[in-house]
């Protein structure tokens, strides 16, 4: 394919050169970034908090923990807790108009509606379903996507292919989470990282912006590193399985947290590299918000200033499929993100999974 340009703002600093989509021709034609005129953009953007905030301070008074411990060792200050009577719909909803609102669509717009989520209101009918109804999607299927906290990039790029093939026009993209739900309260090592929250995005056909290039993978032999042993088919909930403490989340944060620093760096310079792309080109790195120094970790390894990086960790903690939709709100909000930047979404989690994107911002 030949070069193409593409829409975006003036390069900023002297690391800039003016962009094009270069295709590497060391890449097979199955890898190469896709033509404008298929791309999927996220058009609208929402996002829904539960209004409880717990500081450190509270955590403190909970489990035997600090401010100073978590600050230093996770770079979390304050998280959102939903209500006892609060589930994923509640947050997916209003998380959900917003974003349809913000893309100048109406719920009968939509084709598809995907809910990522680990922390679904129940097994079934799925998450997706609830927030159709609540919202009156009446023409959309819907669907939950459970890679973890890797489900709204895993969810993204699965409507990125819907809308590309012309499966459907306009897709859901939902990740909404409230892990204070499956997290042991007494468990210091877990209860200090978590928090609820739900970002969506409308996705709909573009022409100077959208997806360039996705990556998905998976290592199930590491499955055992981060889970929720009871409530599925293998053990169901029972008195002896609460008594056991299966029905709360279990994590090896160490071997999380070394996986993370390993797969993250891989999945960004593939997808880069896929959509014919340098790093120097990428404005913004919006990363699942597990740890802050998951994240300045990475930055290292990779040579990139950690400012490159949207962090918001310390506001929110860890919502899963929440956390990288929230990011990019608040770094739109705040004025970091602008039309025609290039961004790399990656995400890790469960499972152990992990997917990441490159696409120009914009609509
Ligand atoms: C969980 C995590 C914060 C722990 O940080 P760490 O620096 O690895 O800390 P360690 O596990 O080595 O524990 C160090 C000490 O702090 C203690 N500790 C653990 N949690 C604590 C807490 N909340 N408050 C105070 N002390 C704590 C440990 O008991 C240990 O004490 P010891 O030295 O007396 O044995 C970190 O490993 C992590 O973030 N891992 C990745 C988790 C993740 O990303 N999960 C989601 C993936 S999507």
């Amino acid at each position: 394919m030949a070069a193409a340009p593409v829409g975006r703002k003036e390069t900023r600093g002297a690391r800039r050169t003016p962009l094009t989509v270069r295709q590497p021709t060391t890449l097979p034609a199955s890898q190469q970034a896709r033509p404008a005129a298929t791309r999927a953009a996220i058009l609208g953007l929402g996002v829904h908090v539960p209004a409880r905030v717990l500081t450190n301070d509270d955590l403190a008074k909970i489990v035997d923990t600090s401010d100073e411990w978590i600050v230093e060792r996770t770079g979390i200050r304050t998280r959102r807790i939903a209500e006892p009577d609060q589930a994923a719909s509640d947050l997916a909803v209003p998380a959900s108009s917003a974003a349809l609102r913000d893309a100048g669509l109406s719920a009968s717009d939509l084709d598809l509606i995907i809910c990522a989520t680990t922390t679904p209101d129940m097994i079934f009918p799925a998450t997706a379903c609830l927030v159709q109804d609540r919202i009156g999607a009446a023409k959309a299927g819907a669907i939950d996507l459970l890679a973890a906290c890797s489900s709204f990039v895993y969810g993204v790029i699965t409507a990125a292919q819907m809308i590309e093939s012309g499966v459907a026009q306009h897709v859901l993209v939902v990740g909404a989470e409230v892990l204070s739900k499956l997290v042991d309260w007494k468990d210091r090592t877990t209860a200090v990282l978590i928090g609820d929250g739900a970002g969506a995005a409308v996705l709909g056909p573009s022409q100077n912006s959208g997806i360039l290039s996705s990556v998905v993978g998976a290592d199930g032999s590491a499955g055992d590193l981060l889970k929720l042993p009871a409530g599925g088919s293998r053990i169901p909930i029972t008195a002896e399985a609460i008594q056991q403490g299966l029905h709360r989340a279990r994590m090896d944060g160490q071997a999380v947290f070394k996986l993370a620093v390993r797969v993250v760096p891989d999945a960004i310079r593939q997808t880069v590299q896929k959509a014919g792309l340098t790093l120097d080109d990428i404005d913004w790195i919006v990363p699942h918000q597990a740890n802050q120094r998951i994240l300045e970790a990475v930055a290292r390894a990779m040579d990139l200033p950690f400012g490159r990086f949207i962090c918001t960790i310390d506001r929110y903690g860890n919502t899963s499929a929440a956390s990288i939709p929230l990011s990019i709100w608040e770094a739109l909000r705040d004025g970091r993100i602008k039309d025609g930047d290039h961004l790399v979404l990656v995400a890790f989690g469960g499972g152990f999974t992990w997917a990441a994107c490159t696409l120009i911002w914009g609509r």
